[in-house]
């Protein structure tokens, strides 16, 4: 038996899980508190990487800085996707018709693809040269659209309860 896009939203929001988080005086906090934890490792980390592509940050060597950034990037995901998803549950219905909503997953999914396309056709590269050669142009398009997507997606973030 086929269930329509609604009827799955509607049965997520009327889940067990889902009214024991809404109808806690605390859980939606705390897990906004650990999407928040999660957000500043996933997007500063990010960031401050960006920034060193773009020569802004000191002269560490950039192999160095992604060394150390770039997997505590990747591990805040372990915080800000799973809270993410169960305070989504507690509102499926709604948040699943918000253009706020929808609009940070595209942003969530352009992020994804920008670092793909980062990883293989700029860093690993990159990496096979000297340190002394200085980040092509594409890497600096990257950072610079990273930044303005995690800007984007931090600033939907917010906007989900008020738009
Ligand atoms: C790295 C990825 C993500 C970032 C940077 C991010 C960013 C944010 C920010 C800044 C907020 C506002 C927090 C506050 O002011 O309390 C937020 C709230 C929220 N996010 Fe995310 N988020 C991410 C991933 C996700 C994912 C994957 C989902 C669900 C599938 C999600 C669902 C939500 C929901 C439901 C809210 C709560 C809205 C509210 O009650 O105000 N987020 N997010």
């Amino acid at each position: 038996m086929i269930i329509s896009l609604a009827e799955w939203l509607r049965s997520v929001e009327a889940s067990a899980l889902a009214t024991t988080i809404r109808q806690s005086l605390w859980l939606y906090p705390f897990l906004e508190i650990i999407h928040i934890l999660g957000i500043v490792m996933v997007a500063g980390a990010a960031i401050l990487f960006d920034l060193r592509l773009l020569n802004i940050t000191f002269k560490i060597p950039v192999s160095q800085m992604a060394k150390y950034l770039l997997p505590w990037s990747r591990r805040g995901l372990f915080l800000v996707i799973p809270s993410g998803i169960l305070m989504f549950i507690t509102n499926a219905e709604a948040l699943a018709e918000s253009g706020t909503f929808q609009l940070k997953m595209i942003l969530l999914v352009a992020a994804a693809l920008n670092a793909f396309i980062f990883d293989v056709l700029v860093f690993k590269p990159h990496l096979k040269k000297s340190e002394a050669e200085p980040v092509r142009s594409l890497s600096k398009l990257n950072a610079v659209f990273s930044i303005m997507v995690w800007i984007g997606i931090i600033s939907c973030g917010r906007l989900i309860a008020y738009l």
